[in-house]
């Protein structure tokens, strides 16, 4: 049976969006209540059986490697002032069998782009995909959504992508799933006929559109180093995955948790309130603030 046992997540982004917060921080390492962006998608993806994660990055961003290295000082000193419970919080963040390795995105040139400088690393397994600005909450539980798609995937090795419904007015930001009519149930997949990146109103084949998680065949990878610049003038991921439906079948799988765009004020500052509401030290006292605002 083909497992999937590795994730590429492209942090190579500027996160414009967030500026002036994201200037001299990386927008992944923005923290979502006490913990950053970046570590909910990578618990996301060890929840999901995933056992090699692979970041594409840029210059400027290490402080998303050292979050996930060993502080040898702050683990002494933690030690030292006998804080046993924050120190196993920090040390433990990935599993000894876990593994995160980061290559180098040179160029801007788009998803399908950084999704293609992981290809050697990728060899011909199949893999997991990742946008972390978008964070998705299954009720507080972690993965539960991955999860399945790789159990689909695994299953019947049709590869899955993450949909969800979006309103007419934003199409525009997202890639377009085209299922011939047919919705999924909410925690089932349907076969795609055809994708679309960021089409108009007009344009737009339905309103679901792709939510940022994807489990792709290693084939993708030649498809993505054949592609031409698609919309925005970037190689679309999107581009990619509509060529590999000439060769096979694509499932469009809906989601069943709810998803934040963390990459965008609005939804960075809605995933802090979520994610606050459901933390055991805070939630309760958050509950009451938020209710006093009316
Ligand atoms: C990317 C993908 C798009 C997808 C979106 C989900 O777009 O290209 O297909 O719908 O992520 O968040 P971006 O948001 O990087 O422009």
């Amino acid at each position: 049976m083909l497992k999937v046992r590795k994730v590429v997540i492209p942090v190579a982004g500027l996160g414009t969006r967030l500026l002036p917060a994201s200037k001299a921080i990386p927008k992944e390492m923005m923290p979502v209540v006490d913990k950053p962006v970046i570590q909910y998608v990578i618990e996301e993806s060890i929840a999901a059986g995933i056992k090699e994660i692979i970041l594409v990055t840029r210059s400027g961003k290490s402080a998303i490697e050292d979050h996930f290295d060993s502080n040898y000082e702050l683990e002494k000193e933690l030690a030292r002032k006998n804080k046993l419970d924050v120190l196993a919080m920090i040390q433990h963040i990935v599993p000894f069998d876990v593994s995160i390795v980061s290559v180098r995105q040179h160029e801007a040139k788009g998803l399908g782009h950084a999704v293609s400088c992981a290809a050697s690393l990728i060899g011909d397994e199949p893999f997991a995909v990742i946008l972390p600005d978008v964070l998705i909450n299954n009720s507080g539980q972690q993965g539960v959504d991955l999860a399945r798609m790789v159990a689909a995937f695994e299953c019947d090795l049709a590869p899955q992508i993450m949909v969800g419904d979006v309103p007419l007015e934003d199409v525009q930001l997202y890639g377009i799933v085209d299922c011939g009519g047919v919705q999924p149930k909410s925690g089932s997949s349907v076969a795609i006929k055809r994708l679309v990146e960021k089409p108009s109103q007009e344009q737009a084949p339905s309103t679901m559109a792709v939510i940022g998680r994807y489990i792709l065949p290693a084939r993708i990878m030649a498809l993505l180093a054949e592609g031409k610049a698609g919309a925005g003038g970037e190689i679309q991921l999107t581009d990619a995955i509509d060529a590999l439906l000439l060769e096979q079948q694509v499932q469009a799988y809906r989601m069943q948790g709810a998803s934040y765009d963390c990459g965008d004020k609005l939804g960075y500052v809605k995933a802090n309130i979520a994610y606050g509401l459901q933390h055991d030290e805070i939630g309760a006292d958050l509950n009451l603030f938020l209710k006093t605002l009316g």
